[in-house]
């Protein structure tokens, strides 16, 4: 199916806007824009948003009144994914890594709002646990005769990634629009790899003079090459390219992800601190700031070259921002 054909429900405000940071980019020494899916909307808006166009076309085309999925305690994935249960009229049931915190802050707080139901996991037995739990719901709901669909971590499979497919030609249309040639450099904070693997896909397809950049925001145990690459190529296949990618094909810098997933780098606190003073822009510590410290950091080692084009995407993120507050402040 090309992507044209691919159902998709209009979840989000879309386009969004197409910033250029010329203060920050006139320090780097680069010509910067910014894709601003912070701005996708429903929920609270992020990169999950363009994901769960797709996937939420299929929960619907199945007849779903469930929709589970599973994430950390301040997911941006799972808050967005409770959202969009919401406003399909389904029942979200979220499972979380970790104890109900004393203080509900941040996406936890807003899913919540959102009515979700949670099933808090300890942390050391989550990986284990997370699938069969998922299945559990599902059961649980289908024997009350309601149908369950289950969203993967980050929405990351391949028809999830179909969204960032789309998004690159949104951004090529609006680079067009605006008498722009296509950037030299894409560069895509990187979690569960949706996001990534749709942007080479969509690269190829629409920018293929673009150099994708992805930033690691947390290690993997499977090689992140690997995974990408796996992930992308099952994209292409759903829509019927023929283009396939080995690891070596995908760039990735791995050197951003400080003390570790979900914990400030201090990288990442210079990257807030900068966007927010010199643009005005807000960053999130789990996933921009990181990717935006990647950014900055390839410009110092030439890796992306001076006086090149340059996309950041902002993927979203800033209600974790308030989680972080004592360490920010
Ligand atoms: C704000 C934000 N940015 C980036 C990402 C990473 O995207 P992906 O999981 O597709 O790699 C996520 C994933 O949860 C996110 O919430």
């Amino acid at each position: 199916m090309t992507l044209d054909d691919m159902p998709r429900l209009p979840l989000g405000f879309l386009p969004t806007p197409v910033q250029t940071l010329a203060r920050i980019g006139a320090k780097l020494g680069v010509d910067l824009q910014v894709k601003r899916d912070d701005f996708t909307g429903l929920g609270g808006g992020g990169n999950k948003v363009r994901k769960l166009e797709f996937l939420m076309a299929d929960a619907v085309a199945r007849g779903a009144k469930v929709l589970i999925t599973a994430g950390g305690l301040q997911s941006n994935h799972a808050r967005i994914t409770a959202a969009a249960a919401r406003t399909c009229g389904m029942k979200p049931v979220l499972v979380l890594r970790g104890d109900r915190p004393d203080e509900v802050q941040g996406n936890l707080l807003l899913d919540y709002l959102f009515g979700a139901e949670i099933d808090y996991r300890d942390a050391d037995t989550f990986p284990a646990e997370v699938g069969p739990r998922m299945q559990h719901h599902a059961e649980v709901a289908e024997a009350r005769g309601e149908k369950a669909y289950i969203v993967p971590i980050g929405g990351s499979n391949a028809l999830g990634a179909v969204g960032y497919v789309a998004c690159v030609k949104e951004m090529a249309a609006q680079y067009e629009a605006a008498g722009k040639p296509a950037p030299d450099y894409l560069v895509v904070p990187l979690g569960s790899g949706g996001t990534l693997a749709g942007c080479h896909v969509g690269c190829a397809l629409f920018w293929p003079r673009t150099r994708v950049v992805g930033i690691a925001v947390t290690v993997s145990v499977i090689p992140f090459g690997e995974r990408i690459a796996v992930l992308a190529n099952a994209t292409a296949e759903l829509l019927g390219l023929a283009r396939r990618w080995t690891p070596e094909e995908i760039w990735i810098e791995h050197g951003h992800v400080g003390p570790g997933y979900a914990m400030l780098s201090d990288g990442g606190h210079a990257a807030i601190a900068m966007a927010a003073r010199e643009e005005g822009m807000i960053l999130d510590p789990v996933y921009t700031a990181k990717g935006f410290a990647g950014l900055i950091g390839c410009v110092g080692t030439g890796a992306i070259a001076g006086g090149s084009s340059v996309l950041f995407l902002h993927s979203g993120g800033s209600p974790a921002l308030f989680h972080f507050a004592r360490q920010l402040a």
